[in-house]
């Protein structure tokens, strides 16, 4: 069905630009070459399929440095993971017009001063601002995590406790305690809307997330009715007046709802901008939920971790001076070497980014090697981590989840080791470490109060019709159970060092 509409609609844009335009292009001297492609949709098709098959098969023919073409965009791909930090560096490679593409295409809005607005927004998620937003994640995760425990069946409320395991979908599992707690840590909370809620947001992201990569392609959001009828329900927010007031929001939708104010945005601009923000956040979701899987699939995983957080709230338990919940900081458990090499591991292998850059103006572009390229105004770069996330020179079996893959290791192109093994969060992302630490206080407490097991024989995949998003979904959800630990000792958010 998709597919029908969206070939109708590559021809209907096609025919327009790409005909008069793009089939005439030529190479210039020192240009990289061209991979060539269908007349109308360029390499779309191929992109579409299997983008980093695609892109491996392009790398062996073409060498580390090709331009293909999806509809009418041109896009010059730097496959070297060791050209990294100069693609990041080059001035005149723009991420604010991709930027502006995603907020224009897809979430319908402009913003007026984006630059502005992204660096200083960028610091309400990091230094002092990131320990009062973890502070406020811990305790929404707290009360997501004890509603899940007590399930309501049949009109029969029991604690998922001892012989009463509860059972469900382990997406949906991870919705209803890291997702819900991510969205009352960004949006507070207050029940003007019935619809501006944790779950109805989860389920309509998952219909308008299937879309993404059309409409931010350019392709109008009526073509799918599906996606419109989403983005209707996901548009349904507080007035900017209301969310300002509503206890608990975080600081970063303070500023940016105030500084859209003060520029005079309308209130569907706001609107706009604040389900970006959740769907940047959404990433955090979708990484847990591949930890999680990981840890259950794999027996070996599930018992390193386990060792590791028994140790550590064993050793805080013999230093306690008095009772209570036991204060982590966020030092204990941002350096646990099992947990932080499983995130990564897990980051590699499911990892979909492009890290896409506008051209502005013609340049001469040096890769790591002193190779250089003539790049064009109006044409995009790009790098593409999941391909050197699954390249079998860099890493060891590419396709095989190991654990203990980031302890301590270097990883080495050509001889050389890469500054950058991982690049799942490009040079720009600005939530990378609240994200990475949301992660982990989520799973260190998940595996500290509650046994969770996979469902016999419940098996799922990254879906590469994804390729694009940051982190890929999964091709179906997959049952697990769950129980509070009869005992265990709480952990607490501790937000200063201690001394
Ligand atoms: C697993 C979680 C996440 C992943 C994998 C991820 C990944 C990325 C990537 C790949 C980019 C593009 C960067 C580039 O091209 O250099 C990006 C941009 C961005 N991310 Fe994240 N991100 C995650 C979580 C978050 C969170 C939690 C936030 C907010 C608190 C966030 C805020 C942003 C923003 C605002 C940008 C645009 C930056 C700009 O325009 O300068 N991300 N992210
Ligand atoms: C916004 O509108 C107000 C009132 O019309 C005006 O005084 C102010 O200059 C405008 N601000 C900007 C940034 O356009």
């Amino acid at each position: 069905m998709v597919a029908v509409t969206v070939y109708l609609a590559a021809i209907a844009i096609g025919l327009t630009v790409a005909f008069f335009k793009f089939i005439y292009r030529r190479r210039r001297p020192n240009e990289p070459e061209i991979v060539p492609g269908n007349l109308l949709w360029g390499n779309g098709a191929e992109f579409a399929e299997h983008a980093v098959n695609f892109l491996h098969r392009c790398q062996k023919k073409f060498g580390d440095i090709f331009t293909i073409r999806l509809l009418n965009q041109y896009i010059t791909l730097v496959l070297d993971p060791h050209s990294y930090e100069n693609l990041a560096r080059e001035k005149v490679f723009d991420f604010d017009p991709i930027q502006r593409q995603v907020n224009h295409n897809v979430f319908n809005f402009e913003l007026i001063d984006a630059r502005k607005m992204l660096s200083e927004a960028g610091k309400k998620v990091n230094g002092r601002f990131l320990t009062t937003g973890m502070r406020n994640f811990a305790d929404n995760l707290k009360n997501a995590f004890a509603k899940v425990s007590t399930v309501d069946e049949n009109g029969n409320i029991y604690q998922t406790i001892g012989d009463n395991w509860g059972q469900d979908g382990l997406r949906d599992l991870t919705s209803k305690t890291l997702f819900s707690a991510l969205f009352y840590t960004i949006f507070g909370q207050g029940d003007a809307i019935e619809t501006f809620e944790p779950q109805t947001f989860y389920k309509n992201f998952d219909s308008f997330h299937k879309y993404f990569n059309y409409l931010w392609l350019g392709l109008p959001v009526k073509l799918f009715p599906k996606a419109t009828a989403a983005l209707n329900v996901l548009s349904q927010q507080p007035t900017s007046d209301e969310m300002l007031k509503r206890p608990g929001v975080s600081d970063y939708i303070k500023f940016s709802t105030e500084f859209m104010k003060a520029n005079n945005q309308s209130e569907q601009d706001i609107v706009g901008h604040n389900l970006v923000f959740l769907h940047v956040n959404y990433n955090t979701f979708r990484l847990a939920f591949w930890v999680l899987y990981h840890i259950l699939d794999d027996r070996a995983t599930f018992m390193a971790l386990h060792k590791e957080v028994q140790d550590l709230v064993e050793r805080k338990t013999e230093t306690a001076t008095e009772n209570g919940p036991l204060g982590i900081s966020i030092e204990e458990f941002d350096k646990l070497p099992i947990l932080d090499s499983i995130i990564r591991e897990t980051l590699r292998v499911t990892s979909g980014v492009f890290m896409v850059r506008y051209i502005t103006q013609d340049v001469e572009f040096e890769m790591d090697n002193g190779d250089k390229a003539l790049m064009r105004e109006g044409d995009r770069v790009a790098m593409y981590p999941p391909a050197i996330h699954k390249d079998p020179e860099i890493f060891e079996d590419p396709e095989i989840f190991k654990h203990d893959r980031f302890v301590d290791a270097k990883f080495y192109k050509n001889g050389k080791e890469l500054k950058n093994p991982l690049v799942a969060f490009g040079s720009l992302c600005p939530g990378k470490k609240y994200s990475l630490l949301q992660t982990k206080w989520f799973l260190v407490n998940l595996m500290n109060s509650f046994d969770v097991r996979l469902v016999e024989g419940q098996k799922t995949e990254c879906d590469v019709n994804y390729y694009g998003h940051e982190i890929l979904p999964p091709t179906n959800d997959v049952q697990v159970q769950y129980r509070l630990k009869e005992k265990f000792q709480e952990l607490d958010f501790l937000a200063r060092r201690q001394c």
